[in-house]
């Protein structure tokens, strides 16, 4: 397979992908039994680990992508490089957490693998969300509602 545009070091995809795959420990998924583990790369090569955190009132849990992003923008960080995301399955990250990330890093990289430490795609957002909407659309040339970011 070729090497993705965008690939990351190797020795950078495999921190990410430990650091999800412990935090996949801490996924907090009573209902659904289904845990995810996710790790967040800052540019500044900070990461942040999140998990899903599940509710009996199902639309207050949160998932795994979502909680590293809070985490991290909660901590001044809003540029991120890629991001590692651990399920048993190899599942892919949710449309909403697809359109959180794209907020803030249109050009990270995914990468997706399962607890057993198999590598199920790399793939830049841009790919996973294409033709996204995003702060731009909002921005207008005569005023910015951004004006204190
Ligand atoms: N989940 C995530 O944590 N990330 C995703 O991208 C997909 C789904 C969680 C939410 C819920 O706790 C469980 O997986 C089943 O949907």
């Amino acid at each position: 397979m070729p090497e993705p545009k965008n690939a990351l070091a190797p020795e950078i995809r495999q921190s990410l992908v430990d650091a999800a795959r412990s935090s996949q420990h801490n996924a907090y998924a009573p209902y659904s039994r289904y845990r995810v583990g996710a790790a967040l790369l800052t540019a500044s090569g900070e990461i942040f680990t999140g998990c899903n955190v599940e509710n009996a009132a199902t639309p207050a849990g949160i998932c795994a992508e979502r909680t590293a992003v809070a985490k991290a923008v909660s901590e001044g960080h809003r540029q991120f490089v890629a991001i590692a995301v651990i399920t048993d399955d190899g599942g892919s990250p949710c449309g909403t957490c697809r359109q959180v990330l794209n907020e803030f890093s249109p050009q990270l990289v995914g990468i997706v693998a399962t607890s057993d430490g198999e590598a199920v795609y790399e793939a830049p957002l841009t790919e996973l969300l294409p033709r996204s909407f995003g702060p731009a659309n909002l921005r207008r040339a005569d005023s910015s509602p951004y004006g204190h970011e």
